[in-house]
């Protein structure tokens, strides 16, 4: 039976517990609206932990728009529906007092890491990330911690904090799920219309063939970024940011001569939904 923690004492003797015992704690993090992308971060972490934490939050600290925060979706019923078919998993369910039971001072820079893409375009957005992220990290004190690749740019930024703060866990990041015809699977896409939804798949697309022209290194980058731009004009689809970059340290490629592993990192609106997606791969 699916125990749900919602408020820190709870949470803590459980902690405790399985920490006499010797267990393995497996977490993740999420803010519901659960999909099959969670669903996979969370069997993952069942398969390499003894017992797993999903955490559900609505974190209001990491929306720089006031109108994205009221219409993220939110359907915690339907998330715990979807966990109770799962053996030694727990669910941490706070609300806004326990986790922010005043207002937090601290301020995080991450530098170059938050000043493009997703940084440049919702400020103060990863200081929220990294501000709510730092506060489950020490509450749950997870053996492991699973994030999705989707979100490429946060899992970059976690990996700093955890870094820089010296938290005593395993960071795994997992591939990013997709839907059949290859849409990245989001919270956000249950927001998109059924015209919306039909035309979001030029996003994936995009990123796909992208990625071919790259392989066979016969455009050069600024014109593979215009063809991109052009693409998504021609759609009649607002593209916030098309990036070229180095997947580790996320600085933009102008020449592929020496780089390794390269991620196309994409933010494009559907109507009033923004989505994300990135494609990895080595040249
Ligand atoms: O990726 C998310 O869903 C959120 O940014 C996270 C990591 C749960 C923090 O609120």
């Amino acid at each position: 039976m699916l125990q749900v923690f919602e408020n820190l004492s709870t949470l803590h003797s459980f902690r405790q517990s399985l920490l006499q015992s010797g267990l393995s704690l497996g977490f993740v993090p999420t803010m519901g609206a659960l999909h099959q992308g969670h669903l996979a971060l969370i069997e993952r972490a069942l398969q390499e932990n003894d017992q797993v934490i999903c955490s559900i939050y609505v974190n209001p600290t990491q929306f720089n728009n006031a109108q994205d925060l009221a219409k993220y979706p939110r359907d915690f019923e339907n998330d715990l529906a979807q966990l109770q078919k799962f053996s030694n998993l727990h669910v941490f369910l706070p609300n806004d007092q326990v986790m922010y039971p005043a207002p937090a001072l601290l301020k995080f820079d991450f530098g170059y890491l938050e000043q493009v893409m997703e940084g440049h375009f919702r400020p103060g957005h990863f200081n929220g990330v990294a501000m709510v992220v730092s506060k489950l990290f020490h509450l749950v004190k997870p053996t492991r911690a699973y994030f999705g690749q989707k979100d490429l740019q946060q899992t970059r930024i976690i990996h700093r904090l955890v870094q820089d703060l010296a938290f005593d866990l395993e960071l795994v990041i997992c591939p990013t799920i997709r839907e059949e015809d290859g849409l990245a699977m989001s919270s956000r896409n249950r927001r998109l219309s059924p015209s919306e939804r039909i035309a979001a798949k030029l996003i994936p697309d995009t990123l796909f063939s992208a990625r071919e022209v790259i392989q066979v290194r016969k455009n050069s980058i600024e014109e593979i970024k215009n063809l991109v731009h052009k693409h998504f004009e021609e759609a009649g689809l607002r593209i916030e940011y098309f990036e070229i970059v180095d997947r580790f340290t996320l600085l933009p490629i102008e020449n592929l001569d020496n780089v390794k592993e390269v991620a196309l990192c994409i933010a494009a609106y559907l109507g009033e939904v923004r989505l994300l997606d990135n494609v990895i791969f080595g040249v």
